[in-house]
């Protein structure tokens, strides 16, 4: 038996830590499908063409190094906009997604383009301030470089023409703006665990 667990929401939310934990807690397999954007970012700044590079994708490319780089989100970011290679990713997702046993998708338009009969819908956000220190504290630098970041990956993942970041209309929002992991982990579990009893 499938069941979908599709958890969206912008940069530096909380979408990984909450997804590990789900998966985690559940034993559902997990896929951060931002990886998939962030490797073909990385093919492209090696001189691949985007679709190509998106066809060609194998899972030891989710490996590669220096994939959770700033710099790497912002190529994933751009990669993103480009409609074939969106293309190219959806069936992999979609198998992934109704893999026997359970799944936990997280990334951008997963309850809204690649999975939107998935049984629950989650929609992780958090002030962009909230996100920027996050991330500031994770890899350092300049924090208003870092806030700058985050503002300009938000306008361009929520500003796209195909498969824009948005919440879906039945997921549930959970904003962890003022939420410990432990918290939002909590709500997610208790979700999913309403979800699976009602069938
Ligand atoms: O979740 P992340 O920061 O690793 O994602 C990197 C970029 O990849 C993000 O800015 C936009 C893109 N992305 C996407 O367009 N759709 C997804 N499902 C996941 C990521």
């Amino acid at each position: 038996m499938s069941f979908t667990v599709a958890i969206d929401g912008p940069a530096a939310a909380g979408k990984g830590t909450i997804s590990r934990a789900v998966a985690a807690r559940f034993g559902f397999a997990h896929l951060d499908t931002g990886l998939l954007y962030r490797a073909v970012g990385a093919k492209v700044a090696a001189g691949a063409a985007p679709e190509a590079a998106a066809l060609a994708l194998v899972p030891a490319d989710l490996e590669g190094p220096g994939l959770r780089t700033l710099e790497a989100g912002q190529a994933a970011s751009r990669v993103a906009t480009i409609p074939e290679v969106r293309a190219a990713l959806v069936e992999f997702q979609r198998r992934f997604a109704r893999q026997p046993g359970g799944a936990v998708l997280d990334g951008r338009d997963i309850g809204t383009v690649i999975c939107p009969e998935a049984e629950v819908k989650l929609y992780v956000t958090a002030s962009a301030e909230v996100r920027a220190h996050r991330r500031w504290l994770e890899v350092g630098g300049e924090p208003a470089q870092v806030l700058a970041e985050v503002r300009e990956r938000d306008a361009r993942d929520m500003g796209r023409a195909d498969a824009p970041l948005r919440p879906a209309d039945d997921a549930v929002i959970l904003d962890t703006s003022d939420l410990s992991i432990d918290a939002a982990v909590a709500q997610a579990v208790a979700l999913i665990e309403a979800r699976r009893k009602s069938g």
